[in-house]
């Protein structure tokens, strides 16, 4: 079975991309045209609870979403940016899924798929019947040993009861959802169409950082931290001894580029931001090693990525060159919003990710 709950047939002309972080959610309404899809609107609704108490989050890496007032927010943010169509299409954030490379001799999809279904019982580490299982063919290589070319199969895992707590929350807010895919697969879609090389792509959020190789608009290897935007601004506030939400505003106005007096925000920032690079160097070396494919350049996207200065900092620490999401490159969008596409671009990946899938 597939959570991938409709996989080609998008009956209507219009479609919500909703993305539900940890402590915002982003809503893009795409829809159909010759040559890209067009952007019909965009909204985010951000909990700024989370900076004040540290359980407010709308979900945590231990997922306990609150299906009742997601579902609340979900239809404020509808409502917010009047929506044209009820058909949604979401992401499941990275910490919710279990994914694995396999690399098989190349064969016949029937086969695959049999094969998939044998292999799948000994990657996934919960009991089979908890969890919904999905593949795909993410690309080919040549075995340098043996000759041999082989297909890279990605295999998904979730467990059932949060794609139910999903299906859920959607109902709750009056929306269909036609599609659920794992975060990073939207991200490949909408960061790396056009691209043969692999590209590593770090997204950091609020509460997580995932991490990612894609290539070719295909997802091929991801993992997580919970470091991410959010443990700047904790490190921020305890190093200066200051609050939280006035640590927040410092890190967005400053970032790491701060000179004189404010040397010392990098100098706090830098640590953190070091567990979070040395997390990716490990998903990196973890694939190149593995697969024997190098990873050629990085794209950083969520919130975190318009932290002032990380782009260098990135690149020299990683030795790779480094560069801001910008996901608006695939959807056209009216003229009044291309002043805000620079900044908006990293936040929205995902769910521009997710609204284009549909066309
Ligand atoms: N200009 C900026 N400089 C530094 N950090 C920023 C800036 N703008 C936003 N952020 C940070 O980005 C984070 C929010 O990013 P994003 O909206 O991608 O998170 P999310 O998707 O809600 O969370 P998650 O992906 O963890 O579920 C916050 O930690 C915020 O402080
Ligand atoms: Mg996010």
């Amino acid at each position: 079975m597939s959570f991938s709950l409709l996989r080609k047939i998008f009956p209507t002309n219009s479609y919500l991309g909703v993305d539900i972080g940890t402590t915002s959610i982003k809503v893009v309404e795409l829809a159909k045209k010759k040559g890209l899809p067009l952007l019909k609107s965009y909204g985010f609704l951000e909990s700024y609870g989370h900076l004040e108490r540290l359980n407010n989050a709308i979900q945590t890496s231990t997922l306990k979403m609150l299906e009742q007032e997601t579902a609340g927010l979900l239809v404020a943010i509808i409502k917010q940016i009047d929506a044209g169509t009820k058909s949604a299409i979401a992401s499941l954030p990275a910490f919710s899924a279990f994914t694995t490379l396999l690399e098989l001799p190349l064969m016949s999809e029937g086969d695959t798929a049999q094969a998939m279904s044998f292999q799948a019982k000994q990657y996934i580490p919960l009991p089979m019947a908890s969890v919904t299982i999905d593949w795909m063919k993410v690309g080919e290589r040549k075995d340098e040993e043996t000759g041999e070319m082989k297909q890279q199969v990605l295999l998904i895992s979730v467990p059932n009861e949060i794609i139910r707590k999903y299906k859920t929350i959607f109902k709750n807010a009056g929306l269909n959802l036609v599609a659920l895919e794992i975060e990073g697969i939207s991200t490949a879609r909408v960061l790396t169409p056009r691209t043969d090389k692999n590209i590593l792509i770090v997204d950091i959020g609020s509460r997580s950082t995932a991490i990612s190789i894609a290539r070719n608009g295909l997802l091929k290897f991801s993992g997580q931290t919970d470091f991410a935007g959010g443990s700047l601004t904790q490190t921020v506030a305890s190093g200066l001894n200051i609050r939280v939400r006035r640590a927040e505003d410092l890190k967005k106005k400053r970032g790491l580029t701060g000179v004189g007096g404010e040397y010392e925000l990098s100098t706090l920032m830098m640590p953190m931001l070091d567990v979070i690079i040395s997390e990716v160097k490990r998903v990196k070396n973890n694939f190149e090693n593995n697969y024997k494919e190098s990873v050629e350049s990085v794209i950083l996207a969520g919130g975190g990525a318009n932290l002032m200065g990380i782009e260098q900092y990135f690149s020299g620490q990683l030795g790779l060159p480094v560069s801001r999401a910008n996901p608006f490159s695939e959807v056209e969008y009216p003229n009044e919003i291309g002043p805000f596409v620079k900044e908006l671009g990293p936040e929205f990946v995902v769910a521009l990710g997710l609204g284009i899938k549909a066309f």
